[in-house]
């Protein structure tokens, strides 16, 4: 059972000598004003989230977070990066900042639904090839492309999983995706996996070039039209990805990790 030193120390990037002093002091309280002075008091699960005050400012003590970010064009997926800013720092404000981690990437000229959790073996299960977790990209396209030939397979030997490919209608477009000048077809694509640029390699084998792309899904997931970019919303991805189980290895197929 998590213990409030820890917790306070988890959420509040403290260690735990201070926090101790904290409750000590008296400086931690119940949002009635009770003193927490016992740094070992044990706190159930089922009472987390649990707001405490800490030197008179409210404090939510949790042991994970996910939400989902609407990534902009322009950033990359990263905690920090030299030359490009990132779109971990539009995450500062949010809780346990510091354990976010990204749930597979997107490009720099990418939009679109990006999960973050603290969770490292639930962010594990939900980009691992054997999950089989479909995402949904839209994309702005220079021309038409022609339809996948059988064993349609990449110049790196990558056999891409389409579910589906389709032409995507205006009325469909999700405000996320930009659409630049000398756009000529719009489409629609689910693959199975992420492969690194595997959408803009799969078009450009096509027969096309993707102008724009922005992913609208993954998996249960659907970016909200509502979700500006650059803005996150808290989510349990526990309740939508938890029940999920592998699939079995195909015979002579590696386990391999995904991204
Ligand atoms: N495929 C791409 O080409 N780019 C992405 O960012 C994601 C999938």
């Amino acid at each position: 059972m998590p213990r409030l030193d820890l917790l306070i120390a988890h959420n509040l990037g403290l260690s735990r000598g201070v926090v101790t002093r904290l409750c000590r002091g008296r400086r931690v309280c119940t949002p009635e004003g009770v003193a927490l002075t016992d740094p070992g008091l044990q706190i159930a699960p089922a009472e987390l989230p649990r707001t405490v005050v800490v030197d008179e400012q409210l404090v939510t003590l949790r042991v994970s977070f996910h939400l989902m970010q609407h990534k902009p064009l322009g950033v990359v997926t990263a905690l920090r990066d030299d030359r490009h800013p990132t779109a971990y720092e539009l995450l500062k404000d949010a809780p346990l900042h510091r354990d976010l981690r990204a749930v597979g990437r997107l490009d720099r000229e990418t939009s679109g639904l990006l999960l973050w959790t603290t969770e490292g073996p639930l962010l594990h299960r939900m980009t691992h090839p054997r999950y089989a977790v479909p995402r949904v990209y839209q994309a702005a396209l220079a021309r038409a492309w022609q339809a996948p030939p059988p064993g349609f397979t990449l110049d790196d030997g990558h056999v891409p999983e389409i579910a589906e490919l389709r032409a995507l209608d205006e009325a469909e477009r999700h405000p996320g995706l930009e659409v630049p000048d000398g756009t000529e077809r719009l489409a629609a694509i689910t693959i199975v996996g992420g492969k690194f640029h595997e959408v803009r390699r799969i078009f450009a084998a096509l027969g096309s070039e993707v102008l724009g792309l922005c992913r609208v899904a993954f998996g249960p997931l659907v970016l909200p039209n509502d979700l500006a970019a650059g803005e996150y919303e808290a989510l349990d991805l526990h309740a939508m990805f938890s029940g999920m189980h592998p699939r079995p290895l195909a015979v002579g197929e590696a386990d391999v990790e995904g991204a």
